[in-house]
């Protein structure tokens, strides 16, 4: 008889976003040489997809203005794969000068949010990254593609799935190769993530789709779980749970990548990270930015590691 674990994926990819969406929404400056050490650390922990930086406006985000320094002082072992996001060719060609193994474009299902992010419409944006795309392609650089507010808008509120599978498809149109379903301030709730997910099936084979879930309502693991029973099987997740938008107020991180390892190690699922030193890694930047790693996986570990003080 089957047990229910036996119809998940045997092997789960985490992308670990936290070096970008994780630290872009810190006021205070962190240090190149910190993030570097981020990526270095999640690369020890065993992470073979890294989102690194954006090359974005620093003037909309001002902690990503030292993106092709960071780019360009990160290790690159081989089987390590580096994403930065473009949202223009201005973007794009800058971050050509650092190899990047992937980048990212961004649209939004939700036509308020795509104004206040990235300053136009949804349709002005597809025209913008069209260009990107074609050479990225032409560098043979893979194009990711996330659809942010898919589960709903900090302005707009609801988004329909409709309007989700409009923009997967405008986007595969242009020639983007795998798509992202970004929950970006947290609201969705599995049924609806399940949804989603069946719509962007229609168009984007199932190695090419991936969940991206801030965790504002604490459901991130349940849409993990929600996406894992379809077979989705590539997750967006953030060390120690660091992050937000900074056009999503309120919202916070992305799920903690402690959290989902542990998720998944506990269903049998392989993922290759080492969940001690993935921990490591969620402290040494948690002790950068001076918080404690969002993470419960974390804090537990990290409490059972600390002898109580009256231990002889
Ligand atoms: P704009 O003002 O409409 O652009 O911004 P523009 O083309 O009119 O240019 C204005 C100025 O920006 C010019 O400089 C350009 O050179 C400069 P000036 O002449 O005034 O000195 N500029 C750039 N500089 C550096 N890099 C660039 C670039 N492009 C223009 N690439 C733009 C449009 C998209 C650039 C702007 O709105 C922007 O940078 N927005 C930031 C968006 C962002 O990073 N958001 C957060 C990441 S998305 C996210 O977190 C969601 C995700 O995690 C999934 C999810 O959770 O939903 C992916
Ligand atoms: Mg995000």
């Amino acid at each position: 008889m089957n047990t229910p674990t036996s119809t998940y994926p045997t092997h789960v990819t985490l992308v670990d976003v936290g070096p970008r969406d994780g630290l872009q929404n810190e006021a205070r400056p962190v240090p190149a040489a910190a993030k570097i050490e981020l990526v270095q650390r999640l690369q020890h922990a065993g992470l073979r997809e890294i989102e690194v930086t954006s090359f974005v406006s620093p003037k909309w985000v001002p902690q990503m203005a030292d993106a092709a320094s960071v780019m360009a002082a990160i290790p690159r072992p081989a089987g390590v794969r580096h994403s930065v996001l473009t949202p223009n060719m201005k973007g794009f060609e800058a971050a050509l000068a650092t190899r990047p193994d992937e980048v990212v474009i961004f649209a939004a299902a939700s036509e308020a949010f795509s104004q206040r992010n990235i300053n136009c419409s949804i349709a002005e944006s597809i025209e913008r990254f069209r260009p990107v795309v074609a050479a990225a392609r032409a560098h043979g650089i893979k194009v990711r593609a996330a659809v942010s507010c898919a589960l709903g808008c900090p302005y707009q509120g609801e988004v329909t799935p409709d309007a989700v599978e409009d923009v997967v498809q405008r986007l595969l149109d242009i020639g983007s190769q795998h798509i992202g379903i970004a929950d970006t301030i947290g609201v969705g709730t599995a049924g609806q993530v399940q949804a989603v997910m069946a719509r962007a099936l229609k168009h984007v084979p199932l190695h090419e789709l991936s969940g991206h879930f801030h965790d504002t309502y604490g459901q991130a693991l349940a849409n993990i779980l929600a996406s894992l029973q379809m077979g989705v099987h590539v997750f967006d997740s953030s060390v120690a749970g660091l992050g937000g938008c900074p056009y999503a107020k309120g919202a916070t991180g992305n799920v903690a990548t402690e959290d989902v390892v542990y998720l998944l190690h506990g269903l049998g699922i392989q993922t290759g990270i080492d969940l001690d030193a993935l921990v490591d890694a969620g402290a040494f930047i948690s002790g950068v930015i001076g918080r404690k790693p969002v993470s419960r996986v974390a804090q537990a570990l990290l409490s059972r590691r600390t002898p109580p003080a009256d231990t002889p």
